[in-house]
């Protein structure tokens, strides 16, 4: 299997709770490394293009707004199968049907405070990195 990079927000309601040593150790437990790690608040020009593939979804607005409510942790995660391994990681978008041990069951609080975003595919992982990071921010 091969190393890969994946692309990790912790989003708003996570940070608000003081969450973030507990999602990472989740991360780690699993094998995933963080070789790169940013606080930030994003702009809403940030969020609006982040998201920018479900804009034409009626949650738009309301997940925008939620991405600006809070502070957030900009990551990247590095490891064998590290797209695919982390969506495991994270669980079901709506935590009412994430796994056990899963950081949504875990934490999240609903399905737009649903604690983390993980990149869905290697293709979207480099987006996302890139849209965030420098190749010169990433430490393996
Ligand atoms: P994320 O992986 O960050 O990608 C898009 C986000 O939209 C998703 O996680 C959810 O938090 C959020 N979202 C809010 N409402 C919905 C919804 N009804 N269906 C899917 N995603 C939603």
């Amino acid at each position: 299997m091969a190393i890969e990079y994946t692309f990790s927000i912790i989003k708003p309601d996570a940070t608000r709770r003081n969450l973030t040593g507990k999602i990472n150790a989740v991360i780690e437990e699993a094998g995933l490394r963080v070789v790169a790690q940013k606080r930030a608040r994003l702009t809403r020009e940030q969020a609006e293009g982040f998201y920018a593939v479900h804009k034409e979804r009626s949650f738009f607005g309301e997940l925008v707004d939620f991405m600006v409510s809070g502070p957030v942790v900009l990551q990247v995660l590095e490891g064998e199968n590290a797209v695919a391994k982390y969506r495991e990681v994270m669980g079901a978008t709506n935590p009412a049907n994430a796994d056990e041990g899963t950081i949504r069951k875990l934490f999240a609080e609903s399905i737009e405070a649903n604690s983390v975003h993980g990149s869905d595919s290697l293709e979207n992982a480099a987006i996302e990195i890139a849209y965030f990071f420098a190749q010169t921010d990433i430490v393996g």
